[in-house]
This record gives structure tokens, C-alpha cells and sequence, in this order.
């Protein structure tokens, strides 16, 4: 049997190296090892499926048609980062509406003392204040009902939603326990050095989509110019050597995202800049990432909104097709006539 691999990110905020580094790069390469051709060790190859999670992003408040553009926005870049609808279903969250059916039967199994041990929810409402809504704080059980629909067997992020799969995977056991075998338990996969990539502006916080400075992540559409700027101003450490330790958390972030973009190991960039300095180090990292985002940010333009509608169209009709064959199980083995 192909391994079913469910991931999707939410269309708000601006996307940054971080997202592709620790979330869509992996999407790519699982995508890249078909059922039929897969190696002994994969046996039955990778069937995935990446969704653009609309009702997610509504936890926080958004403004209507920046909602719709974002949306369009994050299937585009799904695309222009290599997802081939071809072998990949790609679709929006809401135009399942069983994903929410699914959260709301999950709901009644989620104790509350777990949705309050969650560590992004006491992040988010924090910084929230004014809006500490029922929707943020059950957000990890639509997460689950996303990733349980599918029979997922991988579920391919960074290390912020490792919380959130651990959280679908008690759901999914704590469900076959109380109704038979229903639901497949997930399991996580993260690339260790794109799992958390860090703030150029603070290398003791994760890139973020959120954050206050545009000076902690590398947005996908920044411009050369910018991307140059951007690298030249991030923190460094003391001391000069380009040298891959956690007591050097600057340096070790920028040499992952050096060695991620390059196809290469840290061990491998640390020893090419041996004697080197930090400006020369940085300058280099500049023309990788530049390297890296001029290809993808023109196929990205050359992509057209009605060519991304169509596509989010098919994946709509077979996402479909498969949550209401599963939704009519699960209804079933709870009771509901
Ligand atoms: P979201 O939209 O915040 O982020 C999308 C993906 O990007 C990863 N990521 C990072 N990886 C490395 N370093 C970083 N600094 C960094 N920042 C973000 C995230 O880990 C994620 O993989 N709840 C999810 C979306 C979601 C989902 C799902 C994911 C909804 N349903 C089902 C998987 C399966 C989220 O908010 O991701």
C-alpha cells in the first residue's frame, strides 16, 4: 500500500524560507518517489495529498479578500515550489466541508486540559488578546480531523506542529479504542535541519510569519535586493569562525539554510569556509538563497489564477470523493441515523 502523506499550510501571514525549508521542500521530495517506483525501504511509494488550510487561518481574524487572495496565493506557491498536481492532490481546506464535521465529532473526545497544554495556543493568545476565540484553542483538533480524514500515515512539518500530530495521534487511538479500528495513527516526519528555522533577527526564535520585524524571515517574493539586505543585517555570533555548534545558533541556522538550499551537508559548508570570515560566509548564503528564490518566484508569476482554480477544482472532486467514503464510516460507528 502507498503511504498516505497529508500536510497543508495556512493562508495568512506572509510565506518564508522557513515554511519551505521546514515544511514544502519535503513535500517536493516525498512527492518525487511514486507508488510504482518506489525503493525497497519505501515500499508502496508516498500517495500525498497538500491542502491550502483556509479554516485554520480564520482563527485569527482576517479581512475577506485578502483571505481569498492568500489563499490562491499559498496553492500558487504549492505550485511554483515543484507540487505536481499530477501527482499530488492539491486542494482548499473549506471546500471540504468535512474536515469541520470530522473536528466537531473530535471535539467531543478532546478533554480541554490537552487543548490547554498546547504550546501554540498559549502562544497565539497571547499575542491575541482581544480575540482568545473557540476556534484557536480547538484549532489542533480540526488539524487532527484534517489528517485522520485522509488515513494518513505521514505527516510531513516543522518541529512547531510536532505538538499538534502528537495531539492526532491520541485522538486517533483514543477513537478506535472507544469504536473499533477506525482511524490510521500518524506518524510525523521532519528534516532535522529544516525543522526550525530560526529568525535572522533573533536566532532564539523561529522565522515567523507573524513576526513584528520583516527582518526575521526571508518572505518567498522578496526581491534580490532585499533578500542581500536582509542576510548582510542578520545577527551573528561572537567570535569569527564559521562554526556549526548550538552555542552558535546564528551561524548554525545560516548554515543550515546554506546547506538545505544547496543540497549539501553543514559538515560540508562549515570545512568550504574554513579560514573564512562571516561577511564572505553571508555574501555567499545571499547569492544561494537569491540562486534559489529568482527560478521559483518567476514560475510563480507566470502562473495564472484560472490555471490554480482549475487545479484546486479537480483536487476539490476526489478530496471529496474520499472524506464522505470515510465520513459515512465514522458516522456510522458512532450511531449517528
Ligand atoms: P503553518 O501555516 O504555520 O506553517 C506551515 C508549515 O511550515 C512549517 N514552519 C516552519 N518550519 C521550519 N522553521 C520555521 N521557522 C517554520 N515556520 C513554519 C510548519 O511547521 C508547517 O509545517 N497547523 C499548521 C497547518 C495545518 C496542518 C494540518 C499541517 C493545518 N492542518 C494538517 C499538517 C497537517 C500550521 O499552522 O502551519
Amino acid at each position: 500500500m502507498p503511504k498516505r502523506i497529508f500536510s497543508g499550510i495556512q493562508p495568512s501571514g506572509v510565506l518564508h524560507l522557513g515554511n519551505y525549508l521546514g515544511a514544502i521542500k519535503s513535500w517536493v521530495a516525498l512527492q518525487e518517489k511514486p507508488a510504482r517506483n518506489a525503493s525497497h525501504s519505501d515500499a508502496g511509494g508516498y500517495d500525498p495529498i497538500f491542502c491550502v488550510v483556509d479554516l485554520h487561518a480564520i482563527t485569527v481574524h482576517q479581512k475577506p479578500d485578502e483571505l481569498r487572495q492568500k489563499t490562491l496565493e499559498v496553492a500558487k506557491t504549492y505550485l511554483a515550489a515543484g507540487i505536481d498536481p499530477e501527482k499530488s492532490l492539491i486542494f482548499v481546506q473549506s471546500h471540504v466541508p468535512e474536515h469541520a464535521e470530522l473536528a466537531w465529532i473530535l471535539n467531543t473526545i478532546t478533554k480541554i486540559p490537552e487543548l490547554e497544554r498546547m504550546i501554540q495556543f498559549k502562544d497565539k493568545s497571547s499575542k491575541n488578546r482581544q480575540n482568545i476565540n473557540a476556534g484557536l484553542f480547538s484549532y489542533p483538533v480540526l488539524m487532527a480531523a484534517d489528517i485522520l480524514l485522509y488515513d494518513t500515515n505521514l505527516v510531513p512539518v516543522g518541529e512547531d506542529q510536532l505538538q499538534h500530530v502528537e495531539m492526532a495521534r491520541t485522538l486517533a487511538r483514543r477513537f478506535n479504542s472507544l469504536f473499533r479500528e477506525t482511524f490510521v495513527v500518524p506518524e510525523p516526519f521532519i528534516v532535522k535541519e529544516g525543522m526550525r528555522i530560526m529568525g535572522l533577527d533573533d536566532p532564539k526564535k523561529k522565522m515567523s510569519k507573524s513576526a513584528l520585524s520583516e527582518y526575521n524571515y526571508i518572505s518567498l517574493t522578496d526581491t534580490p535586493e532585499k533578500i542581500r539586505e536582509k542576510i548582510k543585517k542578520s545577527v551573528t555570533d561572537s567570535g569569527k569562525e564559521i562554526k556549526y555548534s548550538a552555542d552558535k545558533p546564528a551561524i548554525k541556522n545560516l548554515i543550515n539554510i546554506y546547506a538545505l538550499l544547496d543540497n549539501a551537508k553543514p559538515k560540508e559548508i562549515v570545512e568550504s569556509y574554513q579560514g573564512k570570515g562571516y561577511a564572505e560566509f553571508k555574501k555567499d548564503l545571499a547569492e544561494v538563497v537569491v540562486g534559489f528564490l529568482e527560478p521559483f518566484q518567476e514560475k510563480y508569476n507566470n502562473i495564472e489564477d484560472r490555471e490554480v482554480l482549475r487545479i484546486l477544482e479537480e483536487g476539490r472532486e476526489k478530496a471529496k470523493k474520499m472524506a464522505e467514503e470515510k465520513m459515512e464510516k465514522i458516522r456510522e460507528k458512532i450511531g449517528l441515523l
